[in-house]
């Protein structure tokens, strides 16, 4: 459920006219809705009906910090995966014992800096990074609180590169001897603390049945560890609900929390779940202005830079014209963007009425969005606005071309 709706034909996020923002900010510009946010998170954390658990954000799928400021005074955590997301959380005020770090290739620096900023765990995903992680906090005079993330071998469906928990997938340790075997190295090390187990099937989920099956594994995995003599905080069951882009009908929020609750109902240990997508997807839209028609092509000025889902994952999205009555002619279109690639789409076989000048939105675009956004083209990166009921601010401006070329060491300085 979101909150961009029509009122009289012109596309409103919560009290905001939208072509109120697409004439302040120009377009392409990402909009987002607080309220839908804020009803997202609450979605998860309301439905929990044991106070034994914490909803890590995601922070991968949108990562503005204003957008986290609104988490975190929700009482959200935060899984990271790299220096630049602890760096923004804790920008953003993050409780550090909310922050799960996670990622296959930390580097000896990112960890230093989780060690260094107190965060609740580690998540492992391999022997060598084990050994890294020990080392680093032994350096540094410290003790590093890790889970071990596991491969449960659960195919979750859906894209294969969103896919994560199957054998063969680059995450997780798949050899329970191995988990086994490191969990006794944490266990005799004076400068590490074993305090979860992790596991992450994959996202754009639309069934409970590989939660369960995860949830399962992810048990028999605790077992073993608790008759080795190993107590564990948390049970970490990851992310990866999905959402409706284009009619999917995904479980619920609260049908997940009640199946993961119900699988883990005899557990001692906190559930802690990371969801992303399924709380920023529906929160936010890409405002963009048809600049040509040719032919079946609507020419737009947001490209796949600004939104790379459509090119890299086929991913579909669907498209409404601000204004339904301003609008002319309703067709069969293929929404491209001015990027010299064959790839550049945003949505291809889409009935929509348009004309030149119109803006569009392109829906549930808020998560893998911006934050996939790129300069490629030297195209200066969009505009971020954030929609409070009938105010709405800039949280992040757009680039300017001297922004495009601030890095650049120039051979003639
Ligand atoms: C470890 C981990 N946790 C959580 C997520 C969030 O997944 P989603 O946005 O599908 O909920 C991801 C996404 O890839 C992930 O890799």
């Amino acid at each position: 459920m979101d909150f961009f709706n029509y009122k009289d034909g012109k596309l409103f996020c919560e009290g905001v006219d939208l072509s109120l923002i697409s004439k302040t900010f120009d377009t392409p510009a990402y909009v987002y809705s607080k309220k839908t946010l804020e009803r997202h998170i609450d979605a998860y954390i309301e439905s929990f009906t044991s106070s034994n658990n914490l909803v890590c954000f995601a922070v991968k799928s949108l990562s503005n910090i204003s957008i986290l400021k609104i988490l975190k005074d929700k009482g959200c955590g935060f899984d990271i995966v790299s220096g630049g997301e602890l760096h923004r959380v804790m920008l953003a005020g993050a409780d550090p014992k909310k922050i799960i770090f996670s990622g296959v290739g930390k580097s000896k620096s990112e960890i230093a800096l989780g060690i260094k900023n107190d965060v609740l765990s580690f998540n492992i995903e391999s022997s060598s990074e084990l050994y890294r992680i020990e080392k680093v906090a032994k350096d540094l005079g410290k003790i590093a609180p890790v889970s071990i993330r596991f491969n449960p071998d659960v195919d979750s469906g859906g894209h294969d590169y969103i896919t994560t928990g199957r054998k063969g997938d680059k995450f997780g340790i798949s050899s329970i001897e191995d988990i086994l075997n490191l969990s006794n190295h944490i266990s005799n090390s004076d400068s590490l603390k074993i305090v979860g187990v992790a596991c992450h099937i994959g996202s754009q989920i639309l069934g409970l049945d590989s939660y369960k099956a995860a949830a399962r594994k992810t048990i028999e995995l605790a077992d073993k560890l608790l008759d080795l003599g190993i107590e564990l905080d948390f049970l970490d069951l990851g992310g990866g609900l999905g959402v409706p882009y284009n009619g999917e009908t995904p479980p619920s929020p609260n049908e997940l929390v009640a199946c993961l609750e119900s699988e883990l109902s005899e557990r001692k240990e906190r559930i802690i779940i990371e969801p992303g997508r399924s709380i920023s997807a529906n929160a936010g839209i890409l405002l963009t202005k048809v600049e040509y028609i040719k032919d079946e092509f609507l020419i737009v000025d947001a490209a796949m830079n600004d939104l790379l889902r459509p090119a890299l994952y086929k991913a579909e999205h669907d498209v409404w014209n601000l204004d339904k009555n301003n609008a002319q002619e309703t067709k069969v279109w293929n929404i491209v963007g001015p990027i010299c690639e064959s790839s550049d789409f945003l949505a291809r076989n889409i009935s929509i009425p348009a004309k030149e000048e119109d803006v569009l939105a392109i829906k549930s675009a808020g998560a893998y969005g911006f934050v996939m956004s790129s300069n490629y083209n030297s195209r200066p990166r969009c505009p971020e606005i954030l929609v409070d009921e009938d105010k709405f601010k800039l949280i992040r401006k757009r680039e300017s071309l001297d922004d495009l070329v601030r890095s650049e060491i120039n051979p003639d300085d």
